[in-house]
């Protein structure tokens, strides 16, 4: 089934995206490896994170109210020494099929098969197998590298772990295993991922800490989450902070979103472009800075740019979209060392410059990124999400700002992070 994005007038008006889905997943697994009951407050709705509450509760631990209504859930964990040998499926949600092997890693006696849908099935492990090995963890996959996962439980000892790629996903890893390890565990990052795993950490009580530029976490007994709050998906509210910017006319304001900066390098980098962006931080929500975005259409021509080192996993979920605000740009824009795309819920390199290039793009794929020739639109056309809610996501805003509108079949892969992204989108629309 084809769902029709029509090019639409201006976007305007307010509205909370969802809440963050990383740190959803971060908070229902700290919350079942912490003592007694929390309280998560705003624990995102969608399909992923659902997939962690059930695997949380398939380990032991008690989750109430996550029925879709409720303002908070409450989870009854299991204690870090606790979790019941089960399988797991983790359906789409590749931070919890990288996070929970971190937990589960070091319980002598337990054993777990950690198994998911199709596009799990060739997402990588790799990464986080072998520094768990190296700590003593008994893991196997499937061709070495692909899930299923096997987590034979082991007594763990504290590494020193030079990442090879910024990944939180596998910073995080390490840092469950490390406070279940003898000693100290330390993570050296090429360059600065998302830390949310490391606030949450701290404000649930265990020891983590920055030493010599890495993140050092020691053994712990016990952890106490409380309540936690969750902001705003900065990812999510990026779909429309690109329409809003792309769409003559436009004027959005997302609200309560989190802007912690590991998050939001897709800002600096639209502000380069030429975009005016207000982003104001207001308080904090969870550990986590939160505030308001402010998205007017552009007044001025959108610049060609390059976005590579650093940057890249300060803007990684978003770089599909600065692909596309690329194409309403003047000039060339170059996205490299990007090649961990590669291993999102699809190969975004080459799922996003398929999908553009079918809009009316010139999209070229390079081995770690792509190259955009900006002709100041897109045409419109047909777009495969290949079941992947950030590509159906950028389809449809793409189809808004294009010519002709586009046509997105798996539209409905959206539900993994955004459920209501069609409704949200249609009430922007004037
Ligand atoms: C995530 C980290 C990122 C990101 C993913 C979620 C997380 O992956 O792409 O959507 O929650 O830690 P990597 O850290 O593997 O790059």
């Amino acid at each position: 089934m084809l769902s029709r994005f029509e090019p639409a007038g201006p976007l305007r008006g307010a509205l909370r995206p969802p809440s963050d889905k990383s740190i959803s997943h971060r908070a229902a697994l700290i919350a079942a490896m912490a003592e007694g009951e929390s309280a998560v407050e705003g624990f995102l709705d969608s399909a992923d994170t659902h997939s962690t509450l059930a695997a949380i509760e398939a380990l032991g631990a008690r989750v109430e109210g996550a029925d879709g209504v409720a303002a908070e859930i409450r989870i009854a964990g299991v204690g870090m020494r606790g979790p019941a040998s089960a399988p797991v499926d983790v359906g789409n949600a590749g931070t919890l099929l990288r996070l929970l092997p971190g937990w589960l890693a070091g319980q002598p006696g337990g054993i777990w098969e950690l198994d998911g849908d199709e596009s799990i099935r060739r997402r990588p492990v790799d990464r986080i197998a072998e520094p768990l090995r190296r700590m003593g963890a008994s893991i196997s996959c499937r061709e070495g590298r692909l899930p299923p996962l096997r987590v034979e439980g082991a007594p763990l000892t504290g590494i020193t772990y030079e990442l090879p790629v910024a990944s939180a996903q596998v910073k995080s890893c390490l840092l469950l295993a490390g406070l279940l390890a003898a000693g100290e565990t330390r993570v050296l990052e090429p360059q600065p991922s998302r830390d949310h795993s490391e606030r949450m950490l701290a404000a649930a009580g265990a020891e983590v800490r920055r030493v010599d530029g890495a993140v050092a976490i020691s053994a712990s007994d016990r952890l106490e989450a409380g309540r936690i709050a969750i902001p705003a998906d900065f990812s999510s509210a990026a779909f429309f902070l690109v329409g809003a910017l792309l769409i003559p006319g436009s004027d959005v304001t997302l609200t309560g979103v989190g802007l912690n900066p590991t998050r939001t390098g897709l800002l600096t980098v639209l502000e380069r472009m030429g975009a005016e962006i207000e982003a104001t931080v207001e308080g904090d929500r969870g550990g986590e800075p939160a505030g308001t975005i402010r998205s007017r259409a552009r007044v001025s021509q959108l610049q060609g740019t390059e976005v590579r080192g650093v940057e890249v996993p300060l803007a990684i979920d978003e770089l599909p979209l600065v692909a596309l605000a690329a194409c309403f740009a003047e000039g060339t824009t170059t996205i490299a060392e990007a090649a961990e795309l590669r291993g999102k819920e699809s190969d975004r390199i080459a799922t996003v410059s398929t999908a553009l290039t079918a809009l009316g793009g010139r999209v070229e794929a390079t081995e770690d990124g792509m190259a955009i020739e900006g002709t100041g639109g897109l045409r419109g056309g047909v777009v495969d999400s290949h079941g992947d809610h950030r590509i159906a996501m950028l389809a449809a805003v793409a189809g808004l700002a294009s010519r002709q509108g586009a046509d997105v079949a798996g539209m409905d892969a959206a539900a993994v992070s955004y459920p209501t992204f069609e409704a949200d989108l249609d009430s922007l629309i004037r």
